[in-house]
Protein backbone atom coordinates (compact mmCIF):
# COMPACT_ATOMS: atom_id res chain seq x y z
CA UNK A 1 0.00 0.00 0.00
CA UNK A 2 0.85 3.26 -0.42
CA UNK A 3 1.73 4.78 3.01
CA UNK A 4 2.42 8.56 2.68
CA UNK A 5 -0.37 11.13 2.17
CA UNK A 6 0.15 13.12 -1.14
CA UNK A 7 0.34 17.72 -0.76
CA UNK A 8 -3.14 18.15 -2.10
CA UNK A 9 -2.90 21.44 -5.05
CA UNK A 10 -4.63 24.45 -3.80
CA UNK A 11 -3.46 26.03 -1.10
CA UNK A 12 -0.32 28.27 -2.86
CA UNK A 13 3.00 26.71 -1.37
CA UNK A 14 4.73 29.08 0.26
CA UNK A 15 8.63 29.41 -1.27
CA UNK A 16 10.58 32.40 0.50
CA UNK A 17 10.09 34.97 -2.08
CA UNK A 18 11.85 38.32 -2.50
CA UNK A 19 9.05 40.43 -3.95
CA UNK A 20 11.28 43.07 -5.16
CA UNK A 21 13.82 41.21 -7.28
CA UNK A 22 10.97 39.48 -8.64
CA UNK A 23 9.03 42.37 -9.69
CA UNK A 24 12.64 43.60 -11.18
CA UNK A 25 12.48 40.16 -13.15
CA UNK A 26 10.05 40.72 -15.13
CA UNK A 27 10.57 44.82 -15.19
CA UNK A 28 9.48 45.23 -18.60
CA UNK A 29 5.76 44.51 -18.15
CA UNK A 30 3.75 46.95 -16.37
CA UNK A 31 1.00 43.58 -16.19
CA UNK A 32 1.83 40.58 -15.57
CA UNK A 33 -1.02 37.80 -16.06
CA UNK A 34 -1.83 34.93 -13.39
CA UNK A 35 -0.51 31.85 -15.52
CA UNK A 36 -0.38 29.21 -13.19
CA UNK A 37 -2.56 26.78 -14.12
CA UNK A 38 -4.44 26.11 -10.66
CA UNK A 39 -7.14 24.01 -9.90
CA UNK A 40 -10.57 25.50 -9.28
CA UNK A 41 -11.69 26.04 -5.67
CA UNK A 42 -14.73 23.88 -6.62
CA UNK A 43 -12.82 21.15 -7.84
CA UNK A 44 -10.37 21.08 -4.90
CA UNK A 45 -13.61 21.08 -2.29
CA UNK A 46 -15.10 18.32 -4.50
CA UNK A 47 -11.60 16.38 -4.17
CA UNK A 48 -11.13 16.27 -0.47
CA UNK A 49 -15.32 15.73 0.03
CA UNK A 50 -14.43 12.54 -1.94
CA UNK A 51 -11.40 11.58 -0.02
CA UNK A 52 -12.97 11.83 2.85
CA UNK A 53 -15.55 9.75 2.27
CA UNK A 54 -13.36 6.91 1.95
CA UNK A 55 -11.69 7.74 5.25
CA UNK A 56 -12.20 6.21 8.33
CA UNK A 57 -10.89 7.26 12.10
CA UNK A 58 -9.43 4.81 14.44
CA UNK A 59 -8.29 5.78 17.99
CA UNK A 60 -5.38 3.40 18.64
CA UNK A 61 -3.59 2.14 21.62
CA UNK A 62 0.09 3.94 22.38
CA UNK A 63 1.79 0.47 22.20
CA UNK A 64 0.59 0.37 18.60
CA UNK A 65 3.03 -1.32 16.07
CA UNK A 66 2.38 0.60 12.76
CA UNK A 67 3.42 -1.69 10.16
CA UNK A 68 0.48 -4.60 12.33
CA UNK A 69 -1.69 -2.04 12.23
CA UNK A 70 -1.57 -0.92 8.44
CA UNK A 71 -1.06 -4.40 7.37
CA UNK A 72 -4.49 -5.48 9.97
CA UNK A 73 -6.34 -2.44 7.87
CA UNK A 74 -5.17 -3.25 4.69
CA UNK A 75 -6.89 -6.25 4.70
CA UNK A 76 -10.31 -4.72 3.67
CA UNK A 77 -8.36 -3.10 0.53
CA UNK A 78 -5.73 -0.68 -0.43
CA UNK A 79 -4.62 2.22 1.60
CA UNK A 80 -4.60 5.22 -0.47
CA UNK A 81 -3.02 7.84 2.41
CA UNK A 82 -2.79 7.42 6.01
CA UNK A 83 -1.60 9.45 9.00
CA UNK A 84 -1.68 9.71 13.13
CA UNK A 85 -2.00 12.79 15.28
CA UNK A 86 -2.86 12.70 19.09
CA UNK A 87 -5.15 14.48 21.10
CA UNK A 88 -7.30 12.80 23.61
CA UNK A 89 -5.40 9.66 22.72
CA UNK A 90 -3.70 8.91 19.81
CA UNK A 91 -5.79 8.50 16.34
CA UNK A 92 -5.00 7.28 12.91
CA UNK A 93 -6.82 8.62 9.69
CA UNK A 94 -7.13 5.87 6.85
CA UNK A 95 -7.91 6.93 3.50
CA UNK A 96 -8.69 3.91 1.31
CA UNK A 97 -8.85 3.65 -2.59
CA UNK A 98 -12.46 2.43 -2.83
CA UNK A 99 -15.49 3.19 -0.06
CA UNK A 100 -15.94 -0.47 -0.54
CA UNK A 101 -13.52 -1.36 2.03
CA UNK A 102 -15.09 0.48 4.46
CA UNK A 103 -18.25 -1.62 4.39
CA UNK A 104 -15.89 -4.62 4.79
CA UNK A 105 -14.04 -2.86 7.56
CA UNK A 106 -17.18 -1.93 9.45
CA UNK A 107 -18.02 -5.87 8.91
CA UNK A 108 -15.68 -6.47 10.58
CA UNK A 109 -15.92 -4.33 13.97
CA UNK A 110 -18.32 -5.11 16.96
CA UNK A 111 -20.33 -3.37 19.12
CA UNK A 112 -18.55 -2.68 22.45
CA UNK A 113 -20.85 -4.49 25.13
CA UNK A 114 -20.44 -1.97 28.38
CA UNK A 115 -20.61 -3.02 31.79
CA UNK A 116 -22.76 -0.56 33.94
CA UNK A 117 -24.13 1.79 31.17
CA UNK A 118 -25.77 0.59 28.12
CA UNK A 119 -24.24 1.69 24.32
CA UNK A 120 -26.33 3.59 21.62
CA UNK A 121 -25.46 1.01 18.53
CA UNK A 122 -24.72 3.61 15.79
CA UNK A 123 -22.18 2.27 13.37
CA UNK A 124 -20.07 5.66 12.44
CA UNK A 125 -16.70 5.72 10.82
CA UNK A 126 -15.45 6.51 14.28
CA UNK A 127 -13.60 3.33 15.36
CA UNK A 128 -11.72 1.89 17.76
CA UNK A 129 -8.53 -0.07 17.71
CA UNK A 130 -8.02 -2.73 20.46
CA UNK A 131 -5.22 -5.32 20.92
CA UNK A 132 -4.25 -8.33 23.16
CA UNK A 133 -0.59 -7.54 22.40
CA UNK A 134 0.94 -5.83 25.94
CA UNK A 135 3.88 -3.62 26.28
CA UNK A 136 5.22 -0.11 26.15
CA UNK A 137 5.14 2.35 23.85
CA UNK A 138 6.80 1.09 20.36
CA UNK A 139 9.84 2.81 19.85
CA UNK A 140 11.83 2.29 15.79
CA UNK A 141 10.65 2.14 12.75
CA UNK A 142 7.57 0.75 13.56
CA UNK A 143 6.81 3.42 16.27
CA UNK A 144 3.77 5.99 15.27
CA UNK A 145 5.02 9.61 14.18
CA UNK A 146 2.14 11.95 15.33
CA UNK A 147 1.43 14.53 13.01
CA UNK A 148 0.94 18.36 14.74
CA UNK A 149 -2.57 19.91 14.36
CA UNK A 150 -1.80 22.82 16.86
CA UNK A 151 0.28 25.65 16.74
CA UNK A 152 3.43 26.47 17.92
CA UNK A 153 3.87 28.32 21.23
CA UNK A 154 3.91 31.51 21.27
CA UNK A 155 7.81 31.50 22.62
CA UNK A 156 8.76 29.11 20.01
CA UNK A 157 7.55 30.94 17.45
CA UNK A 158 9.18 34.10 18.51
CA UNK A 159 12.62 32.67 18.64
CA UNK A 160 11.64 30.97 15.03
CA UNK A 161 11.18 34.26 13.73
CA UNK A 162 14.13 36.25 15.91
CA UNK A 163 16.52 34.10 13.89
CA UNK A 164 15.21 35.12 10.54
CA UNK A 165 17.19 38.13 7.84
CA UNK A 166 14.33 39.93 7.50
CA UNK A 167 11.26 41.10 7.95
CA UNK A 168 10.21 39.86 4.85
CA UNK A 169 10.95 36.30 6.33
CA UNK A 170 9.81 36.61 9.23
CA UNK A 171 6.54 37.04 7.69
CA UNK A 172 6.65 34.27 5.33
CA UNK A 173 8.22 32.08 8.64
CA UNK A 174 4.92 32.95 10.84
CA UNK A 175 2.36 32.05 7.98
CA UNK A 176 4.45 28.45 7.57
CA UNK A 177 4.06 28.06 11.10
CA UNK A 178 0.69 29.03 11.61
CA UNK A 179 -1.03 27.68 8.61
CA UNK A 180 -3.30 24.66 8.04
CA UNK A 181 -1.27 21.58 6.78
CA UNK A 182 -2.99 19.15 4.46
CA UNK A 183 -3.32 16.47 7.11
CA UNK A 184 -5.24 18.85 9.18
CA UNK A 185 -7.92 20.33 6.04
CA UNK A 186 -8.57 16.48 5.64
CA UNK A 187 -9.06 15.81 9.26
CA UNK A 188 -11.56 18.83 8.95
CA UNK A 189 -13.42 17.27 5.85
CA UNK A 190 -13.32 13.85 7.38
CA UNK A 191 -15.38 15.19 10.50
CA UNK A 192 -17.87 16.44 8.19
CA UNK A 193 -18.31 13.57 6.47
CA UNK A 194 -18.49 11.84 9.82
CA UNK A 195 -21.47 14.00 10.32
CA UNK A 196 -23.17 13.89 7.13
CA UNK A 197 -23.68 9.53 7.99
CA UNK A 198 -25.88 11.33 10.94
CA UNK A 199 -27.84 13.70 8.61
CA UNK A 200 -27.96 11.18 5.60
CA UNK A 201 -30.31 9.13 7.94
CA UNK A 202 -33.01 11.69 6.90
CA UNK A 203 -31.92 13.28 3.76
CA UNK A 204 -29.69 11.04 1.65
CA UNK A 205 -28.17 12.80 -0.69
CA UNK A 206 -27.42 15.59 1.35
CA UNK A 207 -23.49 16.85 1.99
CA UNK A 208 -21.81 18.79 4.45
CA UNK A 209 -19.53 21.25 3.61
CA UNK A 210 -16.58 23.01 5.65
CA UNK A 211 -16.56 26.55 4.66
CA UNK A 212 -14.58 29.54 6.12
CA UNK A 213 -10.71 29.66 6.78
CA UNK A 214 -10.69 25.91 6.73
CA UNK A 215 -10.94 26.50 2.82
CA UNK A 216 -10.41 30.02 2.23
CA UNK A 217 -6.48 29.60 2.43
CA UNK A 218 -6.40 31.70 5.75
CA UNK A 219 -6.95 29.20 8.34
CA UNK A 220 -4.72 29.31 11.33
CA UNK A 221 -3.81 25.93 13.47
CA UNK A 222 -6.73 25.56 15.91
CA UNK A 223 -9.62 27.46 14.33
CA UNK A 224 -12.73 26.81 14.36
CA UNK A 225 -14.47 24.13 11.90
CA UNK A 226 -17.61 26.19 10.23
CA UNK A 227 -19.76 24.02 8.54
CA UNK A 228 -23.21 23.95 6.59
CA UNK A 229 -25.80 21.06 5.66
CA UNK A 230 -26.35 21.60 2.27
CA UNK A 231 -29.67 20.38 0.82
CA UNK A 232 -29.37 21.78 -2.47
CA UNK A 233 -28.93 17.92 -4.22
CA UNK A 234 -32.35 17.06 -2.45
CA UNK A 235 -34.81 19.06 -3.81
CA UNK A 236 -34.75 16.79 -6.98
CA UNK A 237 -35.37 17.65 -10.76
CA UNK A 238 -38.49 17.50 -12.85
CA UNK A 239 -38.42 14.30 -14.59
CA UNK A 240 -41.92 14.55 -16.76
CA UNK A 241 -40.41 14.99 -20.04
CA UNK A 242 -43.48 15.22 -22.00
CA UNK A 243 -45.94 12.80 -20.72
CA UNK A 244 -47.83 15.34 -19.49
CA UNK A 245 -47.52 13.92 -16.05
CA UNK A 246 -45.31 14.61 -12.91
CA UNK A 247 -44.63 13.45 -9.43
CA UNK A 248 -43.90 15.77 -6.39
CA UNK A 249 -43.32 14.39 -3.02
CA UNK A 250 -45.66 15.76 -0.32
CA UNK A 251 -43.80 17.87 2.10
CA UNK A 252 -44.62 19.66 5.22
CA UNK A 253 -44.65 23.60 5.14
CA UNK A 254 -42.64 25.88 7.40
CA UNK A 255 -44.02 29.46 7.89
CA UNK A 256 -40.69 30.80 6.50
CA UNK A 257 -36.96 29.64 5.26
CA UNK A 258 -35.81 30.36 8.57
CA UNK A 259 -38.40 28.35 10.37
CA UNK A 260 -37.96 25.30 8.28
CA UNK A 261 -33.78 25.88 8.96
CA UNK A 262 -34.21 25.81 12.46
CA UNK A 263 -36.26 23.20 12.88
CA UNK A 264 -33.67 20.85 10.55
CA UNK A 265 -31.00 22.15 12.40
CA UNK A 266 -32.85 21.24 15.51
CA UNK A 267 -33.68 18.22 15.09
CA UNK A 268 -29.97 17.63 13.47
CA UNK A 269 -28.63 18.93 16.45
CA UNK A 270 -30.39 16.45 18.52
CA UNK A 271 -29.24 13.62 16.80
CA UNK A 272 -25.49 14.54 16.95
CA UNK A 273 -26.12 15.18 20.57
CA UNK A 274 -27.76 11.35 20.98
CA UNK A 275 -25.88 9.33 18.48
CA UNK A 276 -22.62 10.71 17.00
CA UNK A 277 -19.98 9.51 19.21
CA UNK A 278 -16.71 12.03 19.78
CA UNK A 279 -19.41 15.30 19.71
CA UNK A 280 -19.58 16.67 23.04
CA UNK A 281 -21.26 19.81 24.60
CA UNK A 282 -24.09 20.01 21.91
CA UNK A 283 -25.80 23.60 22.17
CA UNK A 284 -28.23 24.86 19.58
CA UNK A 285 -28.23 28.47 18.96
CA UNK A 286 -31.45 28.68 16.82
CA UNK A 287 -32.23 32.21 17.53
CA UNK A 288 -29.05 33.57 16.23
CA UNK A 289 -29.16 35.74 12.66
CA UNK A 290 -27.48 32.54 10.94
CA UNK A 291 -29.09 29.83 12.98
CA UNK A 292 -26.52 27.07 14.29
CA UNK A 293 -25.66 23.64 16.48
CA UNK A 294 -22.22 24.16 17.94
CA UNK A 295 -20.23 21.55 19.97
CA UNK A 296 -16.80 19.83 20.08
CA UNK A 297 -15.73 16.98 18.27
CA UNK A 298 -13.41 15.55 20.96
CA UNK A 299 -11.36 13.07 18.82
CA UNK A 300 -10.15 16.07 16.62
CA UNK A 301 -10.46 18.71 19.53
CA UNK A 302 -12.65 21.00 17.01
CA UNK A 303 -14.33 23.66 17.68
CA UNK A 304 -17.60 23.04 14.98
CA UNK A 305 -20.18 25.74 14.05
CA UNK A 306 -23.16 23.72 12.14
CA UNK A 307 -25.24 25.45 10.01
CA UNK A 308 -27.48 25.18 7.52
CA UNK A 309 -28.64 26.84 4.18
CA UNK A 310 -25.19 28.93 4.34
CA UNK A 311 -24.26 29.15 0.19
CA UNK A 312 -23.41 32.72 0.26
CA UNK A 313 -20.97 32.36 3.26
CA UNK A 314 -19.36 29.57 0.90
CA UNK A 315 -19.25 32.29 -1.79
CA UNK A 316 -17.24 34.32 0.44
CA UNK A 317 -14.88 31.74 1.22
CA UNK A 318 -14.20 31.43 -2.19
CA UNK A 319 -13.82 34.78 -2.88
CA UNK A 320 -10.80 34.42 -0.42
CA UNK A 321 -9.52 32.15 -1.85
CA UNK A 322 -9.34 33.81 -5.12
CA UNK A 323 -7.74 36.54 -3.67
CA UNK A 324 -5.40 34.61 -1.64
CA UNK A 325 -4.33 32.67 -4.93
CA UNK A 326 -3.40 35.92 -6.79
CA UNK A 327 -0.86 37.55 -4.82
CA UNK A 328 0.73 35.53 -1.73
CA UNK A 329 1.56 38.26 -0.15
CA UNK A 330 -2.01 39.01 0.94
CA UNK A 331 -1.79 35.26 2.76
CA UNK A 332 1.57 36.54 4.06
CA UNK A 333 -0.10 39.86 5.54
CA UNK A 334 -3.40 38.38 6.65
CA UNK A 335 -1.20 36.08 9.38
CA UNK A 336 0.85 38.37 10.33
CA UNK A 337 -1.87 40.88 10.65
CA UNK A 338 -4.26 38.52 12.34
CA UNK A 339 -1.75 36.75 14.93
CA UNK A 340 -0.55 40.60 15.95
CA UNK A 341 -4.18 41.27 16.35
CA UNK A 342 -4.74 37.91 18.83
CA UNK A 343 -1.32 38.42 20.68
CA UNK A 344 -2.51 41.99 21.58
CA UNK A 345 -6.46 40.85 22.60
CA UNK A 346 -7.98 42.43 19.55
CA UNK A 347 -9.19 39.42 18.19
CA UNK A 348 -11.06 36.78 20.60
CA UNK A 349 -12.02 33.06 20.03
CA UNK A 350 -14.79 34.18 22.26
CA UNK A 351 -17.99 36.32 20.12
CA UNK A 352 -18.30 39.53 21.33
CA UNK A 353 -17.74 42.90 20.60
CA UNK A 354 -14.12 42.28 18.84
CA UNK A 355 -13.19 42.23 15.60
CA UNK A 356 -13.22 39.16 13.77
CA UNK A 357 -10.57 37.62 11.29
CA UNK A 358 -12.74 37.84 8.54
CA UNK A 359 -13.13 41.28 9.11
CA UNK A 360 -9.72 41.66 9.42
CA UNK A 361 -9.12 39.70 6.24
CA UNK A 362 -11.08 42.10 4.48
CA UNK A 363 -9.43 45.28 5.96
CA UNK A 364 -6.38 43.57 4.69
CA UNK A 365 -7.82 43.11 1.12
CA UNK A 366 -9.14 46.55 0.89
CA UNK A 367 -5.63 48.17 1.67
CA UNK A 368 -4.06 45.93 -0.82
CA UNK A 369 -6.87 47.13 -3.58
CA UNK A 370 -5.79 50.93 -2.56
CA UNK A 371 -2.16 50.74 -3.23
CA UNK A 372 -0.58 52.51 -6.31
CA UNK A 373 -0.52 50.83 -8.58
CA UNK A 374 -2.90 48.13 -6.80
CA UNK A 375 -2.14 44.73 -6.19
CA UNK A 376 -5.72 42.69 -6.00
CA UNK A 377 -8.56 43.47 -8.41
CA UNK A 378 -12.24 44.48 -6.84
CA UNK A 379 -14.53 42.19 -6.63
CA UNK A 380 -16.65 43.95 -9.38
CA UNK A 381 -13.89 43.83 -11.97
CA UNK A 382 -13.31 39.60 -10.83
CA UNK A 383 -17.09 39.68 -11.81
CA UNK A 384 -16.89 41.18 -15.23
CA UNK A 385 -14.11 38.84 -15.87
CA UNK A 386 -16.57 35.75 -15.28
CA UNK A 387 -17.81 33.46 -18.03
CA UNK A 388 -21.46 31.91 -18.61
CA UNK A 389 -20.58 29.11 -16.64
CA UNK A 390 -19.56 31.35 -13.39
CA UNK A 391 -22.93 32.93 -13.15
CA UNK A 392 -24.62 32.50 -9.77
CA UNK A 393 -27.18 34.05 -7.90
CA UNK A 394 -27.82 33.11 -4.45
CA UNK A 395 -31.35 34.16 -2.84
CA UNK A 396 -31.25 36.85 -5.35
CA UNK A 397 -27.60 37.83 -4.77
CA UNK A 398 -25.42 38.37 -7.20
CA UNK A 399 -21.93 36.07 -6.61
CA UNK A 400 -20.76 35.52 -9.95
CA UNK A 401 -17.13 35.90 -10.06
CA UNK A 402 -14.35 34.69 -12.37
CA UNK A 403 -13.25 31.17 -11.97
CA UNK A 404 -10.23 30.48 -14.67
CA UNK A 405 -7.70 32.93 -13.06
CA UNK A 406 -5.76 32.89 -16.12
CA UNK A 407 -8.20 35.37 -17.47
CA UNK A 408 -7.13 37.83 -14.56
CA UNK A 409 -4.39 40.56 -14.99
CA UNK A 410 -2.60 42.15 -11.69
CA UNK A 411 -0.98 45.01 -12.24
CA UNK A 412 2.82 45.39 -11.20
CA UNK A 413 3.58 46.04 -7.50
CA UNK A 414 7.12 45.51 -6.40
CA UNK A 415 6.02 46.55 -2.68
CA UNK A 416 7.81 44.33 0.28
CA UNK A 417 5.82 42.74 2.75
CA UNK A 418 7.78 45.12 5.23
CA UNK A 419 6.48 47.91 3.52
CA UNK A 420 3.32 46.68 3.30
CA UNK A 421 2.46 45.92 7.04
CA UNK A 422 4.03 49.16 7.94
CA UNK A 423 2.03 51.48 5.77
CA UNK A 424 -1.17 48.61 6.77
CA UNK A 425 -0.43 50.29 10.44
CA UNK A 426 -0.43 53.77 9.18
CA UNK A 427 -3.29 53.50 7.07
CA UNK A 428 -5.87 52.25 9.39
CA UNK A 429 -4.31 53.91 12.62
CA UNK A 430 -5.15 57.35 10.15
CA UNK A 431 -8.68 55.84 8.83
CA UNK A 432 -12.04 58.34 8.62
CA UNK A 433 -14.15 54.94 10.40
CA UNK A 434 -16.42 57.64 12.05
CA UNK A 435 -17.26 58.71 8.21
CA UNK A 436 -16.48 55.94 6.20
CA UNK A 437 -17.41 52.50 4.90
CA UNK A 438 -15.27 49.75 3.85
CA UNK A 439 -16.08 48.34 0.42
CA UNK A 440 -14.11 45.62 -1.51
CA UNK A 441 -16.68 45.17 -4.45
CA UNK A 442 -16.18 49.06 -5.51
CA UNK A 443 -12.33 48.70 -3.95
CA UNK A 444 -12.90 52.73 -2.73
CA UNK A 445 -14.34 53.68 0.65
CA UNK A 446 -18.12 54.60 0.71
CA UNK A 447 -19.98 57.01 3.10
CA UNK A 448 -21.44 55.22 5.96
CA UNK A 449 -25.12 53.88 5.59
CA UNK A 450 -25.95 53.58 9.39
CA UNK A 451 -24.12 54.18 12.30
CA UNK A 452 -21.76 51.40 13.42
CA UNK A 453 -18.77 52.14 14.71
CA UNK A 454 -16.59 50.19 11.91
CA UNK A 455 -18.63 49.28 8.64
CA UNK A 456 -17.68 46.84 6.10
CA UNK A 457 -19.91 45.96 3.28
CA UNK A 458 -20.53 42.37 3.09
CA UNK A 459 -19.07 41.54 -0.41
CA UNK A 460 -22.45 39.84 -1.51
CA UNK A 461 -25.24 40.27 0.95
CA UNK A 462 -24.47 44.03 0.32
CA UNK A 463 -27.04 45.55 2.81
CA UNK A 464 -25.40 43.90 5.55
CA UNK A 465 -22.48 44.91 7.64
CA UNK A 466 -19.30 42.67 8.24
CA UNK A 467 -18.23 44.10 11.36
CA UNK A 468 -21.93 45.21 12.75
CA UNK A 469 -20.91 43.31 16.28
CA UNK A 470 -17.68 45.77 16.49
CA UNK A 471 -18.28 48.74 19.29
CA UNK A 472 -16.55 52.20 19.40
CA UNK A 473 -14.23 51.12 22.34
CA UNK A 474 -13.34 47.58 20.70
CA UNK A 475 -12.67 50.04 17.15
CA UNK A 476 -10.35 52.58 19.28
CA UNK A 477 -8.50 50.27 20.77
CA UNK A 478 -7.64 48.68 17.00
CA UNK A 479 -6.98 51.85 16.11
CA UNK A 480 -4.42 52.92 19.03
CA UNK A 481 -3.05 49.49 18.06
CA UNK A 482 -2.04 50.33 14.57
CA UNK A 483 -0.68 53.96 15.43
CA UNK A 484 1.11 52.25 18.22
CA UNK A 485 2.76 49.86 15.02
CA UNK A 486 3.47 52.66 12.95
CA UNK A 487 5.37 54.41 15.43
CA UNK A 488 7.58 51.71 15.95
CA UNK A 489 8.44 50.97 12.58
CA UNK A 490 8.73 54.64 12.08
CA UNK A 491 11.58 54.90 14.91
CA UNK A 492 13.34 51.88 12.59
CA UNK A 493 15.21 50.75 15.70
CA UNK A 494 13.21 47.41 16.07
CA UNK A 495 13.01 46.54 12.68
CA UNK A 496 16.93 46.36 12.87
CA UNK A 497 18.06 42.68 12.93
CA UNK A 498 20.21 41.94 15.96
CA UNK A 499 22.03 38.32 16.47
CA UNK A 500 21.94 36.65 19.81
CA UNK A 501 24.59 38.40 22.38
CA UNK A 502 26.86 36.21 24.67
CA UNK A 503 24.35 35.43 26.88
CA UNK A 504 22.44 33.96 24.23
CA UNK A 505 19.34 34.99 25.09
CA UNK A 506 17.79 35.88 21.48
CA UNK A 507 16.79 39.31 21.12
CA UNK A 508 13.35 40.02 19.81
CA UNK A 509 13.35 42.41 16.51
CA UNK A 510 10.74 43.29 13.69
CA UNK A 511 7.81 41.58 13.82
CA UNK A 512 8.56 39.39 16.92
CA UNK A 513 8.90 42.69 18.36
CA UNK A 514 5.78 43.76 16.82
CA UNK A 515 3.92 40.79 18.51
CA UNK A 516 5.47 41.13 22.12
CA UNK A 517 3.28 43.07 24.41
CA UNK A 518 6.02 44.58 26.40
CA UNK A 519 6.48 46.61 23.03
CA UNK A 520 2.91 48.31 23.10
CA UNK A 521 3.44 48.23 27.23
CA UNK A 522 5.96 50.34 27.06
CA UNK A 523 4.34 52.58 24.90
CA UNK A 524 1.55 52.56 26.87
CA UNK A 525 3.67 53.10 29.98
CA UNK A 526 5.33 56.14 28.54
CA UNK A 527 2.00 57.89 27.72
CA UNK A 528 1.33 57.17 31.29
CA UNK A 529 4.20 58.28 32.75
CA UNK A 530 3.63 61.47 30.66
CA UNK A 531 0.22 62.13 31.37
CA UNK A 532 1.01 61.76 35.34
CA UNK A 533 4.14 64.21 34.61
CA UNK A 534 1.65 66.72 33.10
CA UNK A 535 -0.79 65.80 36.25
CA UNK A 536 2.06 66.38 38.45
CA UNK A 537 2.50 69.74 36.95
CA UNK A 538 -0.71 71.01 37.00
CA UNK A 539 -1.44 70.11 40.57
CA UNK A 540 1.67 72.02 41.19
CA UNK A 541 0.86 75.04 39.14
CA UNK A 542 -2.62 74.90 41.20
CA UNK A 543 -1.47 74.82 45.15
CA UNK A 544 0.69 77.78 44.28
CA UNK A 545 -2.13 79.62 42.39
CA UNK A 546 -4.30 78.39 45.99
CA UNK A 547 -1.15 79.61 48.03
CA UNK A 548 -1.33 82.73 46.25
CA UNK A 549 -4.70 83.34 47.49
CA UNK A 550 -3.45 83.35 51.05
CA UNK A 551 -0.48 84.40 51.56
CA UNK A 552 0.15 83.17 55.52
CA UNK A 553 -0.71 79.54 54.18
CA UNK A 554 1.66 80.25 51.34
CA UNK A 555 5.33 80.89 54.03
CA UNK A 556 3.73 78.23 56.27
CA UNK A 557 4.40 75.54 53.13
CA UNK A 558 7.52 77.47 52.34
CA UNK A 559 6.22 78.65 48.69
N1 LIG B 1 -19.06 35.34 7.64
C1 LIG B 1 -19.75 36.37 7.02
N2 LIG B 1 -20.09 37.49 7.72
C2 LIG B 1 -19.73 37.62 9.01
C3 LIG B 1 -19.02 36.60 9.65
C4 LIG B 1 -18.69 35.46 8.94
O1 LIG B 1 -20.05 36.25 5.84
N3 LIG B 1 -20.08 38.73 9.67
C5 LIG B 1 -18.71 34.14 6.87
C6 LIG B 1 -17.35 34.27 6.18
O2 LIG B 1 -17.39 33.55 4.99
C7 LIG B 1 -16.41 33.59 7.15
C8 LIG B 1 -17.29 32.46 7.67
O3 LIG B 1 -18.60 33.03 7.74
O4 LIG B 1 -15.24 33.13 6.52
C9 LIG B 1 -16.90 31.87 8.99
O5 LIG B 1 -16.89 32.87 9.98
P1 LIG B 1 -15.78 32.90 11.11
O6 LIG B 1 -15.61 31.54 11.68
O7 LIG B 1 -16.10 34.01 12.02
O8 LIG B 1 -14.48 33.36 10.29
P2 LIG B 1 -13.33 32.53 9.61
O9 LIG B 1 -13.05 33.19 8.29
O10 LIG B 1 -13.65 31.09 9.57
O11 LIG B 1 -12.07 32.82 10.55
P3 LIG B 1 -11.63 32.08 11.93
O12 LIG B 1 -10.29 31.55 11.64
O13 LIG B 1 -11.60 33.16 12.96
O14 LIG B 1 -12.65 31.04 12.27
MG1 LIG C 1 -14.18 30.02 11.33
Amino acid sequence: PRCELQAQTGLSRLHRTDFATAAQAVSNTEQTAVSDAKESFSLIQEKRHDQAERSVLINCPPNTNKKKFLAYISKHGDIRNHFFYETYGIYAVVEFSSRDSISSLKENCTIPSLQHEASVPFKSRLLTLSSTATGKKQTGPNAIKCHNLTPPSFDKLINQLSKQETVDQQMQCLTEACQLTEENISLRFLVCSLLRDIAAAYFPDCIIRPFGSTVNSFGKLGCDLDMFLDLDAVSGHDQSKGSGLSLEYQVKRGASERNVTQSILSVIGECVDVFSPGCVGVQKILNARCPLVRFSHQPSSFRCDLTANNRVAMKSSEMLFIYGSLDERLRFLVFTIRYWARAHGITNSFPGAWITNFSLTMLVVFFLQQRTPALLPTLNQLRDLAGPSDKCVIEGNDCTMVTDLSKITLQQNTDTLEKLLQEFFEFYGSFDFGKSSINIRKGREQNKPETSAMHIQNPFETDLNVSRNVNSSQLQRFVTLCKESAWIFQNGDVLKRRSASSSNKIPQWGVAALLMPSVTKSVEAREKRKRRKNERTAERIMSVLQSLKSPAEAVLLGC
